[in-house]
């Protein structure tokens, strides 16, 4: 697990700005939810520290190690940075079955067969998928499939865990319990979760701290008790009374 400090962090497309003058800092083994209307640069935020796109201003930092900096040139590939990902889109494999899908990063860093075997065990157990190793993901359940997503962002232990709206595609009553597993698992294994969700209602019941967003800017960041008691603009306290 790492920190994650964002330094006056900015993406421009061409003359519009995705996200502009973020100033963040993600503790070690923290769940930090981004909240936000649509378009307002979540998931481009996620793919900065993911390093799948590069900020154009400002600097990026896991703990004391600089990922990304423009101004200097400096930029940390994606694939160094040991980060998982789980969209919204679980992307697992059909033709593959639950232990090949959950095997593939571990395969692409040539790890030795053993050990690829006793870790997607392992993580199966964690996300409770163990004995349903030999099944197609078309066999699953929508629930089933995205905790193979999920194993499969876990299997490498990653610094980090990053989640794009993962459980928007799943039912109420899934929602919520896939919720509240996704908060044991973050807790048991310590792991820093960054977590993005349209629904208000999701990142305040299982985030450590709420970033509110608008326009790529900051609104405000606190615990959810903190938002919801302070709102500190007009934009935070109608974006609450709207979700309620
Ligand atoms: N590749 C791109 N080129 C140009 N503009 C982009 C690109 N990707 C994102 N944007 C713009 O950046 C802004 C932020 O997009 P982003 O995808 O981060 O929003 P979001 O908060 O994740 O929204 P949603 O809730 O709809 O997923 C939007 O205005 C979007 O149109
Ligand atoms: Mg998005």
């Amino acid at each position: 697990m790492s920190k994650v400090i964002f330094e006056n962090v900015g993406k421009q497309y061409l003359t519009n700005w995705a996200v502009k003058d973020i100033n963040l800092t993600i503790e070690n083994g923290e769940f930090v939810s981004f909240l936000g209307p649509s378009g307002c640069g979540k998931t481009t935020t996620l793919r900065m520290i993911a390093g799948l796109e590069e900020n154009s201003h400002g600097k990026i930092y896991f703990d004391s190690d600089i990922v990304s900096d423009p101004k200097n040139k400096s930029f940390m590939l994606p694939e160094k940075r040991n980060v998982g990902m789980v969209f919204q889109s679980y992307a697992v494999w059909p033709h593959m079955n639950v232990f090949d899908n959950v095997a593939y990063p571990l395969k692409l860093k040539k790890i030795a067969k053993d050990q690829i075997k006793s870790d997607v065990e392992g993580i199966l157990k964690t996300v409770e998928l163990a004995g349903l190793e030999n099944r197609k993901s078309h066999e699953l359940s929508g629930g089933q499939q995205q905790r193979v997503a999920l194993a499969r962002g876990l299997v490498m232990r990653p610094r980090i865990l990053l989640l794009d709206e993962p459980l928007s595609n799943l039912d109420a009553k899934l929602r919520e319990k896939m919720r509240k597993d996704i908060r044991k698992i973050q807790q048991d294994l310590k792991l820093t979760m960054v977590y993005v969700t349209h629904d208000q209602k999701e990142a305040f019941q299982i985030s450590d701290k709420v970033v509110v967003m608008n326009h790529g800017k900051i609104e405000q960041i606190g615990t959810p008790a903190e938002i919801q008691k302070n709102p500190v603009s007009e934009f935070v306290a109608d974006f609450i009374k709207s979700g309620e």
